[in-house]
């Protein structure tokens, strides 16, 4: 007997940001800048270990039993609290439920949203895990490119002319994965305006706001939601720990049932344990200062690689300059394929994606390379940055 394969299954790609940490596990001494992960330098490991002792001690059941789909309501309360005072969002209007992760915020979305044959216009390059998961809902993608301050609005307003079909338009506003851009305001509100003007609606995934190191907040394009187009997705990995699982999904009112029923048919809830000792983490401790040394460690190494880049890699090759989160992105020339010069990279010691890895078409060549700072040691940095300074002009003067 073969196993009939889903037509949704057939269609998603594997990582290419996992094919190369496989491949540098084999490479002795690697220097990682491939994996998002957050530094360990930020997780609140004595809070966590005193939280979970005295929850365990003093109310086992509050985290053992079965909880509420929607959520932890003191954490869901201190979310929504934080959310309208600090990014502008208005819970008069909004509802919002815990999720697994942003990336389960993503599979609600598109399962509220998209039916099969569907259009997904998307910022390329982008997070390639959310491409999956509109893919795995039978979605079509059609790419809009990046520009250093948000999509290109030309190139949106002909993609939404072209694809009446469109059901959604996804947008990572602030230091996106790959290329560490962020959507300015002004773009924030044209995209605001175009997806309205032609009922599309906007999945904003925003799980790097809280880590801007330099520049001016700006607030999300869900604060301008004055029609229930968005659905806004924030999360708790990159600001407490990944392995906790745990973000959040901000939706129009009138949705809350179907989200909770979504919650309910995939995992019932998120884990009980973790939403409390977030929520003691964020009441019962300083988060303010908290954040600010997050950001603090990721400014210093975002600035050191950048620097560091600056100084040694071939002037022919850009870099973008990050304002927060923990990507940045370099440019070959235009038309060069960067992935055999990331397997030269790895084949030399330093690990980094290919920026096909975050197309659509992960086939086609494109310039880009994504590096990730927040990992690696001051030392890691200087020595990894070394190693593709000389790649560079060897590989440019070639
Ligand atoms: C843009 C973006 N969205 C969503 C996620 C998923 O994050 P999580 O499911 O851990 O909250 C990530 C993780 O790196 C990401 O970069």
């Amino acid at each position: 007997m073969t196993l009939r394969i889903s037509n949704k299954m057939q269609v998603v790609r594997g990582s290419v940001i996992r094919q190369m940490a496989e491949a540098a596990a084999t490479q002795e001494g690697a220097i990682s800048f491939a994996n998002g992960n957050p530094s360990s330098d930020t997780f609140m490991v004595e809070e966590f270990a005193r939280f979970a002792a005295d929850i365990f001690y003093k109310d086992p059941n509050s985290v053992l039993q079965y909880g509420l789909s929607q959520g932890y309501p003191p954490l869901i309360h201190a979310l929504k609290d934080r959310l309208s005072t600090v990014w502008g969002i208005d819970f008069e209007k909004n509802d919002l439920i815990i999720v697994s992760g942003g990336q389960q915020a993503c599979d609600f979305a598109s399962k509220l949203l998209l039916n099969e044959g569907d259009v997904v216009i998307v910022e390329e390059p982008s997070f390639a895990s959310c491409y999956n998961t509109f893919r795995s809902y039978g979605a079509t993608l059609v790419g809009v490119p990046m520009c250093s301050d948000g999509m290109d609005l030309d190139k949106l307003e002909q993609a939404l002319k072209d694809h009446s079909e469109a059901r959604m338009l996804y947008v990572i506003p602030s230091f996106q994965n790959p290329t560490g851009f962020t959507t300015s305001a002004e773009k924030r509100q044209k995209i605001y305006d175009l997806a309205k003007a032609y009922n599309v609606a906007i999945f904003e995934d925003d799980p790097y706001c809280e880590l801007r190191f330099s520049g001016k907040d700006i607030k999300p394009i869900k604060s301008l939601d004055q029609d229930g187009l968005v659905l806004y997705a924030g999360s708790f990995s990159k600001v407490m720990a990944p392995a906790f699982r745990l973000g959040f999904l901000v939706f129009d009112k009138s949705l809350t049932t179907r989200m909770i029923v979504s919650k309910q048919c995939t995992d019932v809830h998120s884990s009980l344990l973790f939403q409390n000792i977030t929520y003691r983490c964020m009441t019962e401790c300083d988060y303010e200062g908290h954040l600010a040394n997050s950001r603090a460690i990721y400014k210093k190494k975002s600035q050191l690689m950048y620097v560091e880049l600056k100084k040694k890699l071939h002037p022919a090759i850009r870099c973008s300059q990050p304002e927060g989160g923990l990507f940045m992105m370099l440019f070959l020339p235009e038309g060069m394929d960067a992935t055999p010069f990331v397997w030269e990279a790895l084949r030399r010691g330093v690990v980094c994606v290919p920026g096909s890895g975050f197309m659509i078409d992960q086939e086609a060549p494109n310039n880009g390379l994504r590096l990730c700072y927040s990992t690696a040691t001051e030392e890691e940095i200087i020595r990894g940055t070394d190693i593709l300074g000389n790649l560079s002009h060897e590989w440019l003067t070639k």
